[in-house]
């Protein structure tokens, strides 16, 4: 047998005539007259190739007796198809049948709805619509690689068990080798000098404050990493386990990240429709009409700007009622976040300068005394997909909101440390990786577009 060939080559191939060999999985399998039609799927691209198997092969019985989602490995001829809809088609010499499958397989039928095949997820990659998700996901991770070494930045692994709570939301996991059910205590607590560390650790929610550090002797800088939330909101934008990109650039204010943040992501519509044009189509047809057109405006017009404070006007003012109260002071929920990218704007919108009680310890403030130099990027349908700053450079005004927020400076020292000798004007943003995915196939629930979710009570597989 000769060397496999995926079927995204064969069906590009120039010519019929040649001889090929290929393996996937059988997406549908149809017995007729004379012949029996095998439909290939190997994942390598949405269509499927036909495999037309004859009586003349020695083991014609059993193939037309295939369940679909059997391995095979074909041999044949490729020819020009007579059906509608395909060029070719592969006439088989050969049909190996190298992991059958019968009806007890869980997806025989052509449609299924995303709730179900979430409680299949180990089998749901090799379905139209997930297929299409994972080899976007797959092409925008290598884009995201792509765009940052384009640019110069050096890309920093930062760690992932940490002892930091960067966002200061108190939702970090533990990690841990106490014995759970008799830790040692001190004063009643658990005494996690003792600990594996000899600290209290987690898993980290951001991997900024020690972007920022390396920010501080590179210059520019990127992490793109798994990050790690113990939100316990059950929402359709939240996972406990995602993946962001991070980005961090010294002597760089938040113009200079806003630049940035849209520079990138006009990259990350751009690269999808240049490089995922079959699986985009897919999507744009079955799950999302406005697709290709929303991504092409977005990869070519310039983004709005907003003043938090002029959001707050907007929002008090919209002929609708929303659940949650709108005041300046409190964060947008995210009903208000699309109300102005939605409704407002009609568009992406950076909203920046938000209260600095809402935000994080890191931020910088700004002159006005009340309020950071914090932007957030909002998009139609997702919301929030970016976070991000100018981050605090002074050294006292960052001790200061530190010792306001009552958070330690003795587990920071090594943070405050950057400030203290050759500190500078820096900024950095993160996107959510999944948000971008949602944002950029139309499917409108996190746990479709990762391939293994990780939200409350869900971490079976
Ligand atoms: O706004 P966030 O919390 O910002 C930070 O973590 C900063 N340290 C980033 C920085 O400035 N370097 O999170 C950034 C983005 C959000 O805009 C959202 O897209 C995504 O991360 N995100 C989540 N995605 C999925 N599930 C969750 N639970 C998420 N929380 C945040
Ligand atoms: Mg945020």
């Amino acid at each position: 047998m000769g060397k496999r060939v995926r079927v995204r080559e064969i069906l590009s191939a120039s010519d019929a005539g040649v001889e090929a060999v290929v393996k996937g999985w059988a997406r549908t399998v149809r017995v007729g007259k004379d012949v029996t039609f095998i439909a290939l799927n190997d994942g390598s691209c949405m269509a499927s190739l036909q495999v037309v198997a004859g009586p003349k092969l020695s083991n014609y019985a059993e193939v037309a007796r295939l369940g679909t989602g059997s391995a095979l490995a074909v041999t044949g001829l490729l020819v020009e198809s007579p059906a509608a809809g395909q060029r070719f088609e592969l006439q088989a010499r050969s049909v190996q049948i190298v992991g059958p499958a019968d009806e007890s397989y869980p997806m025989q039928k052509k449609r299924h709805s995303f709730e179900y095949l979430r409680t299949v997820a180990h089998l749901r990659p090799r379905t139209n619509t997930f297929g299409a998700v994972f080899r976007v996901r797959s092409v925008l991770a290598q884009a995201v690689h792509r765009f940052f070494a384009e640019k110069g930045f050096l890309y920093v692994h930062t760690p992932i068990i940490t002892g930091n709570d960067c966002e200061g939301a108190g939702e970090l996991f533990r990690v841990t080798t106490l014995d759970m059910a008799r830790p040692p205590l001190v004063d009643c607590s658990v005494d996690y000098a003792a600990d594996f560390f000899g600290q209290a650790t987690g898993l980290t929610v951001s991997g900024q404050l020690e972007g920022e550090l390396f920010a501080l002797a590179f210059g520019d800088i990127y992490t793109f990493g798994p990050t790690f939330r113990a939100e316990n909101s059950n929402t359709a934008r939240h996972a406990a386990e995602f993946w962001m990109i991070e980005p961090e650039m010294a002597f760089a204010d938040l113009m200079a990240d806003a630049a940035l943040a849209e520079e990138f992501f006009r990259y990350l519509c751009r690269f999808v429709l240049d490089h995922c044009r079959e699986d985009i189509a897919f999507f744009n047809e079955q799950i999302d009409r406005g697709l290709v057109s929303r991504i092409e405006a977005v990869a070519s017009s310039p983004f709005a700007m907003m003043e938090y404070t002029e959001a707050i006007t907007h929002l008090k003012k919209a002929k609708v009622s929303f659940e949650f109260p709108v005041e300046w002071g409190l964060d947008l929920q995210s009903e208000h976040e699309r109300y102005l990218t939605e409704q407002v704007v009609g568009g992406p919108v950076f909203i920046i300068n938000y209260p600095r009680d809402i935000k994080a310890f890191y931020m910088r403030q700004n002159d006005d005394g009340r309020t950071v130099a914090a932007m957030d990027l909002l998009v139609p349908k997702v919301g929030e997909i970016i976070g991000g700053s100018q981050r605090e450079e002074r050294l006292d005004l960052l001790e200061g909101r530190m010792a306001e927020m009552g958070i330690d400076p003795a587990g920071l020292w090594w943070y405050t440390d950057s400030r203290r000798w050759g500190s500078c004007p820096h900024s950095g943003f993160g996107l959510g990786f999944e948000r971008l995915i949602m944002y950029l196939t139309g499917m409108e629930n996190i746990r479709d577009v990762i391939p293994f979710p990780r939200t409350p009570r869900h971490a079976e597989f």
